[in-house]
């Protein structure tokens, strides 16, 4: 990358620049909505960067290289790239027959333990090629950067089987090294028990600690995941890998309490994990702990919209004071979002955030879920130029305009990635 691709001035903006009001630390209770906006601002980028920002005419003090690119956006409002910091884009096949069944009334869990489900989707995985499943993964990636996404996680989890885990892993690492926005991958270690461990939990759990054991070794994953759930797996069955997993200087997530109180968002805090995700029905102690933790609650209201349980509810979160996140946790079985843009406009519908609150939960709080805090997030002094620039001059139409193509511009690390023509 030329330093002249990515130098970047967008002036006359309505600025989100999400900038703390001190130390860099992901936004609880009363500033769980701090946008920092700056009518009439500006934000400048020097080789990839973001160097500056301000309001009316003092970008003229900035220096650029020749040939940067400038813009007076003319109002539109110019914010940080969304972080996705749950999703599960490695996998092949649909499960469409089993979302209209599960819209009929079939349950999702009665459906994984008759060996469908996540199954299904394991065993389409299983049969496609290296280059199909890579294929796959490069247009959900290119379909979420075009929706503004500048960072995004990536679980494995429709292997089971070690050797298939590693090889969905590997393909992860592939697609990180030629993607042109940050990629997090994370080993989800325990998603469900797969039918060759002819019920053997102990087994099965034992040799995902061998898998992860390479995972550190060959730097496969930044973290380590499980599904912690009613007749899935318990808290107590994946603790030694949650253990195992911060030994080996791995992070820990969950899938904590989606579906049931399970005591997954306890847990979550109790291994120190950087995130509980879903957490539809997590207990007033769970949440009392993941404040005490300084957990992130990662919401993924796409999931409860598609199952059809009950989302989980961002007032309670916002005033126990966790921090809240939210994701696609685009995935082939409960949620298939593609763009945040959609996450947050259900986010505000369905949990009750305010908008700003969900902008802050797909932007800086997202980048803490993802020990990216000080990396992305925020137009601030040091941190990645990753921006997006919005067809509107408010930003609470991304809330409110469900489905619709908001996003104009998406810029990462300075460079321009994405770029679409609006209708108005
Ligand atoms: O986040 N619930 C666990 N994992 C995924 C769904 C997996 C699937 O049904 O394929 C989730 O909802
Ligand atoms: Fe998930």
């Amino acid at each position: 990358m030329s330093a002249k691709e990515a130098d970047l001035l967008l002036r006359g903006a309505r600025l989100l620049t999400l900038a703390p009001s001190g130390e860099e630390r992901p936004r609880v209770g009363a500033a769980a909505g701090d946008v920092g906006a700056i009518d009439d601002g500006w934000v400048a980028a020097r080789e990839g960067q973001v160097v500056a920002t301000g309001r009316g005419g003092t970008w003229e003090r900035v220096r650029l290289v020749d040939g940067a690119t400038t813009e007076d956006v003319g109002g539109r409002v110019v914010m940080p790239g969304f972080v996705d910091p749950h999703t599960h884009l490695c996998y092949a096949g649909q499960r469409w027959d089993e979302f209209e069944a599960r819209r009929s009334g079939s349950d999702y869990l009665a459906i994984l333990e008759r060996g469908g489900g996540i199954h299904a989707t394991v065993r389409a995985t299983r049969e496609a090629s290296d280059a199909r499943l890579l294929a796959l993964m490069r247009a959900r990636l290119d379909r979420a950067v075009a929706a503004g996404t500048t960072t995004i996680e990536i679980k494995s989890g429709y292997g089971l089987e070690p050797e298939e885990e590693l090889r969905h892993l590997r393909i992860i690492a592939a697609l990180r090294s030629e993607a042109i926005v940050d990629v997090a991958p994370t080993y989800l270690a325990a998603h469900a028990l797969p039918g060759r461990a002819n019920g053997d939990r102990r087994a099965f759990l034992r040799s995902a600690q061998a898998v992860l054991t390479r995972v550190a070794e060959e730097h496969l994953a930044e973290a380590v995941d499980a599904f912690v759930e009613k007749g899935v797996f318990e808290t107590e069955e994946v603790a030694p890998l949650m253990h195992e997993a911060a030994a080996l200087g791995l992070a820990r997530a969950v899938h904590a309490d989606q579906l049931n109180d399970v005591g997954g968002a306890g847990f979550a805090a109790r291994v120190e994990a950087r995130s509980a995700d879903h957490v539809s029905r997590a207990s007033a102690d769970g949440l009392r702990a993941l404040e005490r933790g300084g957990t992130v609650a990662v919401l993924l209201p796409g999931s409860a919209l598609f199952v059809g349980y009950p989302p989980p509810d961002g007032r309670r979160f916002v005033a126990h004071r966790v921090p809240v996140a939210l994701g696609t946790d685009h995935n082939p079985g409960t949620s298939p979002l593609e763009g945040v843009p959609t996450a947050i406009a259900l986010a505000v519908t369905m949990c009750g955030l305010t908008p700003h609150e969900a902008i802050v939960a797909a932007t800086a709080n997202a980048a803490h879920a993802l020990g990216r805090g000080t990396r992305t997030g925020a137009l601030v002094e040091g941190r990645r130029a990753d921006v997006v620039v919005l067809e509107t001059d408010d930003e609470r139409e991304l809330a409110y305009r469900l489905g619709a193509r908001l996003v104009r511009t998406v810029y990462a690390s300075g460079q321009r990635v994405a770029e679409h023509e609006t209708v108005r």
